[in-house]
């Protein structure tokens, strides 16, 4: 048990398709997840953040055939590659405590396990589908369920699906899950039960399609080969087998499950509110505590993307204004409920007024002042209040229990607005007390003092609770503060500064920005790329007879060595499988465009009647095929299936 442990607290965020870099909306959640798990463990819970990723699914294998990789390769690129979604987290200062990726054996394992034990109590049965399939989202969906035909949750095209399938008898549970809904607050806000029992529940629920057969990435039905687990499936269970369901990776099942509360987004609220509860029914496994449905950051009206520019790479933003600058963003300026508007102008004003004028400005003038009247200590012995103290002290004393009124809510915007109703009440104690006037007196010492120790005081309370949000910056007030205890209890408590304790004075936390300037200069940066300037097409070459043509030896080859030729800047020496016994050997003047490793075990076309001929004094029979094109060149590689010696016809 950790010290004064309150007991546990299981949060999770869903997990990432990795099928495109993330983008800043992605960060929404996994930011306000980290705060509610940083708060929480500040309250002194034992607590568990889980993240990972959703790594099966058509989308995927569609993704990696595009780009040549195999699936797995693509997404461990995506997942763990540079900029990537792990590199993001590091960057977020996301404080996980499990990674979780699909992929993992014993997540597979898992899934094939629990998939049959729902085959044997008889909740999954093998059935006919016939309906819509919406790609992009991996949803099927009934003819009565489409918005004018398209798909409800992203407006795409759906497309006509018949096949032998699996189903989860979903329509069992519909009575048991509305209820759930209806008269619990399993599912919050509340205004997204009604979007699911309108929507969902009472038009009838189906049963469901859980298994496919048109493409193979994705966890192996074993008891039935050519099937694999509907992605959804396979990705709920991720909440409960990254505690070690069904699997002996991790041992925390009965520690942590049920969850505290899942943080989703408000498309997916449909699966965890309504078919996670019902899976998890036919189980007989105990709910999650609750669901909540948090909303889009939207880029104009619209939702986010990549494509609409970098101004929503994460990677940029947090270079340009700091990661603790775009967490309290996020936070600050949406509730978290509802959808929000996502604006660079508005990032902008929101780190000039909260962070730089505000909190920066009260923590830069207190320490400043602190120093400037009495070096680095104020004195031991202060002076009682005066009675003009009275509001801000309640203010500050009274802080905590507020702010933990709209934590418990997840109404994060609300919290920090009651730390910063405390921060501009200091600002206004600063212009109220006026100290550089007390200063001039030296009777007015001693209340001078005390001045700066209420604010200091106020500076060290809103700092703890502001720790959730913005823990570096929290770090470094502690340390301007001398090391100020920012506990939990402490928090609750006037007067627990040292007054004794050395401050540290700094640079400012949060420079203010140049509005214009910093708007014209992320215009700059989004402009998409000029389109490059293609090099003219080369001159046509004389027409030729087929039979001219077809003298042309084109061998399928395999390369076996690939190496450097000494002393020459071109050369690259390639001994290749041509299908025959004996190696062939080639010199290509390639040495420019590749390096030799990346090219060994590649499938490439050769001339291989071409006669042999002597380059820097070794023999090349042969020449293989590229494309050129200006100044790039590309050799002519092809899929590995086909075997070295086939003939190109
Ligand atoms: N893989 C599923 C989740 C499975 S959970 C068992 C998935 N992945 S996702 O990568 O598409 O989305 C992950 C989360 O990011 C979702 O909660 C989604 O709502 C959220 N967001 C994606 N774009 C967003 C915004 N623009 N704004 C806020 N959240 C957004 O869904």
């Amino acid at each position: 048990m950790c010290n004064a442990c309150k007991g546990k607290y299981y949060i999770t965020t869903p997990i990432y398709y990795p099928s495109a870099k993330l983008h800043i909306g992605h960060s929404y959640c996994t930011v306000a997840t980290d705060t509610m798990a940083r708060y929480k463990r500040l309250q002194g819970y034992d607590v568990m953040f889980l993240t990972g990723t959703d790594e099966h699914g058509q989308k995927i294998e569609d993704k990696a055939k595009g780009a040549g990789v195999t699936p797995q390769q693509f997404v461990d690129d995506i997942v763990l590659g540079e900029g990537g979604v792990k590199d993001l987290w590091k960057l977020m200062n996301i404080s996980y405590d499990r990674f979780i990726r699909t992929t993992d054996d014993y997540h597979v394992a898992a899934i094939q396990k629990i998939f049959k034990k729902m085959y044997e109590n008889g909740d999954i049965y093998k059935g006919t589908y016939k309906g819509k399939y919406c790609k992009p989202c991996e949803s099927f969906w009934t003819e009565s369920q489409l918005k004018d035909g398209k798909c409800p949750d992203c407006g795409g095209e759906v497309q006509d699906a018949e096949e032998e399938a699996y189903f989860f008898r979903l329509s069992k549970y519909a009575s048991r899950v509305r209820d759930l809904l209806v008269n619990t607050d399993f599912l919050e806000p509340r205004s997204r039960v009604n979007e699911m029992v309108n929507n969902f529940i009472d038009p009838g629920l189906e049963d469901l399609c859980v298994s496919r057969t048109s493409f193979s990435w994705g966890v192996p039905v074993d008891f039935d080969p050519g099937h694999v687990v509907y992605v959804w499936i396979d990705a709920l269970f991720n909440y409960m087998t990254a505690l070690g369901f069904e699997n002996d990776k991790y041992d925390d099942l009965e520690k942590f499950w049920p969850a505290d509360v899942h943080f989703v987004g408000k498309e997916i609220v449909r699966f965890h509110s309504i078919i996670w509860p019902a899976m998890l029914m036919s189980l007989n496994l105990p709910l999650p505590k609750k669901v909540y449905g948090h909303g889009w950051l939207l880029l104009d009206g619209g939702k986010m993307s990549k494509s609409k520019g970098n101004v929503v790479d994460p990677y940029l933003l947090a270079q340009r204004f700091g990661v603790d600058a775009l967490r309290f963003f996020l936070l600050r300026s949406f509730p978290f409920g509802s959808d929000g508007n996502f604006s660079n102008e508005l990032l902008i004003s929101t780190i000039n007024t909260d962070l730089a004028n505000d909190l920066g400005n009260l923590v830069s003038r207190t320490v400043a002042m602190a120093q400037k009247y009495f070096g680095e200590h104020l004195p031991a012995q202060q002076q009682a209040d005066e009675e003009k103290d009275a509001e801000l002290i309640a203010m500050v004393s009274g802080l905590r229990g507020k702010y933990e009124e709209q934590m418990e809510k997840y109404a994060f915007q609300n919290a920090l607005a009651e730390v910063f109703k405390v921060i501009s009440r200091a600002n206004k104690y600063i212009d109220e007390n006026a100290p550089w006037v007390l200063a001039k007196s030296e009777e007015q010492r001693p209340r001078l003092a005390r001045v700066l120790y209420n604010l200091l005081e106020t500076v060290r309370i809103c700092g703890g609770l502001l720790s959730p949000f913005m823990p570096d910056t929290a770090g470094e007030i502690g340390k301007r503060l001398g090391g100020a205890p920012m506990d939990w209890d402490s928090l609750a408590q006037w007067g627990l500064l040292n007054p004794e304790a050395a401050t540290v004075t700094g640079a400012p936390l949060f420079p203010r920005i140049d509005m214009e300037k910093e708007l014209a200069a992320l215009e700059e940066i989004s402009k998409p790329a000029p389109a490059p300037v293609e090099d003219p097409l080369p001159e046509p070459k004389e027409e030729i007879a087929f039979d001219t043509f077809e003298k042309v030896e084109m061998t399928v080859v395999k390369v076996l060595t690939c190496e450097k030729v000494k002393k020459s800047d071109k050369l690259l020496k390639f001994t290749l499988n041509d299908g025959t016994d004996t190696p062939r050997q080639i010199l290509s003047g390639i040495a420019k465009y590749y390096q030799p490793e990346e090219l060994l075990g590649k499938t490439l076309v050769a001339v291989t009647n071409l006669a042999p001929r002597k380059m820097m004094g070794q023999m090349s029979c042969g020449m293989l095929l590229s494309a050129e094109r200006g100044d790039k060149l590309n050799l002519v590689i092809l899929d590995d299936k086909i075997p070295a010696g086939s003939r190109l016809v």
